[in-house]
């Protein structure tokens, strides 16, 4: 493809790009087709001969699309936020047409040192002490595997690094029910094994209960076991609940226990002064991971990973091979050895982009009203008298259920998980569940990049009569 028929498809491209922003609401939130459907209609065998940019478009207008969930559509409340933005966009089109292999600061030093700013912008802007260093992660797992890894390896004075986890002892992490399962994956993964992660009891707000953690650490220390890590999470996946970081804190000083901190949604919060409040105990962490790539209008992927000592992390994590030998090494940042991948892509610029573009401002004006809208809705569900609010709304998370008068716990499960299923099969709206204390919950997260007042209360009707109709 020559300069030329690149600007005339790329601007194509942008029409096409700007198009969907402007109908994404017309699509069905969340695609219905088969399974099998797309991957049947797809050749099974590539081309010989080369294709034209029309064709693709067309199959792609035909085939993909209608494979996809459209979680720009301000009708998405399912799962978590996966924000893109305009600024985002652009900073992204860019990062691809450099297609700069940011692995150390010499192979892009630019992409290395806005990665160290965009790290320091971001810390001061959610409140982290200002000795922490950042990095950016392709997703929260990535960075708390990150986080588990040097929290066993300093644990161990780097020795299961060296000679396998055989005689390093019983390592065990800590953390709530409901922390999320990629805290499982990595303690499952990392050598510690999946039967030492020890699941603290929560409150009755789903935060993690710190009596219950002090008794488990000193149960196991008792029994020989090797207390490595906390993982603590700053508004949960099902619930948003907030472990509180103090009390775990203190816990962790006095038994030297490595504490990591989970904010992969909630983290955005931290930008507003009024909900710094999450972070009492801040003195405490050892690491933290929130993802601008859920709630703060960076497109996937974006996981700002910080830590207080990186020299552990470093040493975790480096390796250092003759065609890698740099004359820079040592002044510089080498993200290479601040995580698993070598390769690395231009992230920062999008944070850049994004920062730049919506100013501190404007993110804390938008985050905030995403807030609002989420206070809004439970205030309406908590009007009807068939309806209730299953958990605290704290940020852009509510929990609920119908409960129309008569049912049991079966019957009202089933008849919400029914609901569930009408509300998403009829495209205008997607959202998903959770169980709390054995109830099947409806889950609506209001932190879609274009969500508005009224679009909730639109769904709220729908909701509403979705629920009665099935009632009678
Ligand atoms: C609290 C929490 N931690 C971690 C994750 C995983 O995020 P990622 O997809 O970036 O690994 C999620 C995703 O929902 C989450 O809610």
């Amino acid at each position: 493809m020559s300069p030329e028929e690149f600007r005339k498809y790329a601007h194509e491209l942008v029409d096409w790009m700007a198009g969907y922003m402007e109908n994404v609401e017309k699509y069905p939130v969340k695609s219905s087709v088969r399974p099998g459907e797309i991957f049947d209609r797809l050749p099974g065998h590539p081309p010989e001969k080369p294709e034209t940019f029309e064709a693709l478009m067309k199959d792609f207008e035909e085939i993909i699309m209608p494979g996809i969930t459209h979680w720009q559509s301000p009708n998405f409340y399912a799962y978590f936020p996966a924000n893109t933005s305009p600024p985002s966009i652009l900073a992204e089109m860019i990062i691809s047409t450099l297609s700069a292999q940011c692995m150390m600061w010499e192979t892009s030093p630019a992409a290395a040192e806005l990665e160290e700013k965009m790290m320091i912008w971001l810390r001061d802007l959610i409140g982290l002490p200002p000795y922490f260093e950042g990095v950016i992660q392709d997703t929260a797992s990535t960075s708390t595997l990150a986080a588990i890894l040097t929290a066993r390896e300093k644990k161990t004075g780097f020795r299961i690094n060296d000679e396998g986890a055989g005689r390093a002892g019983t390592l065990r992490v800590y953390c709530s029910g409901q922390t999320h399962s990629s805290v499982d994956k990595a303690v499952k993964i990392s050598g510690i094994g999946r039967n030492n992660l020890v699941k603290v009891p929560v409150r009755d707000d789903f935060s993690m209960d710190p009596v219950k953690l002090r008794e488990a650490v000193e149960n196991d220390i008792s029994r020989g076991f090797i207390p490595c890590c906390v993982i603590a999470t700053l508004c949960t996946t099902g619930t948003t609940a907030v472990d509180p970081l103090r009390a775990i804190g203190e816990i962790c000083t006095e038994k030297d226990i490595w504490l990591h901190v989970d904010a992969a949604m909630g983290g955005t919060a931290l930008i507003l002064p009024e909900f710094q409040w999450m972070l009492d105990g801040r003195e405490f962490i050892d690491s933290f991971v929130f993802n601008p790539h859920k709630w703060m209008f960076t497109n996937f992927d974006c996981s700002a990973f910080f830590i207080k000592e990186p020299g552990y992390l470093i040493k975790t994590f480096e390796i250092l091979p003759e065609y890698l030998k740099t004359r820079s090494r040592g002044k510089v940042n080498d993200y290479r050895d601040w995580g698993v991948p070598l390769g690395r892509r231009f992230r920062a610029l999008k944070l850049w982009s994004v920062i730049r573009m919506y100013g501190v401002d404007g993110l804390r004006e938008k985050i905030r009203y995403h807030i609002k809208i989420a206070s809004r809705l439970a205030e309406l569900i908590s009007r009807e008298p068939d309806f209730e609010i299953l958990a605290p709304v704290i940020i852009n998370v509510v929990c609920f259920r119908y409960r129309p008068e008569g049912g049991n716990d079966e019957s009202i499960n089933r008849l919400n998980e029914t609901l569930n299923h009408l509300l998403n099969d009829s495209g205008k709206i997607y959202l998903t569940h959770t169980v709390i204390n054995g109830k099947y919950t409806l889950r609506m997260v209001t932190g879609q990049t274009n969500v508005t007042t009224e679009h909730v209360e639109k769904a709220w009707d729908l909701i509403k009569s979705t629920a009665r109709a099935l009632q009678t």
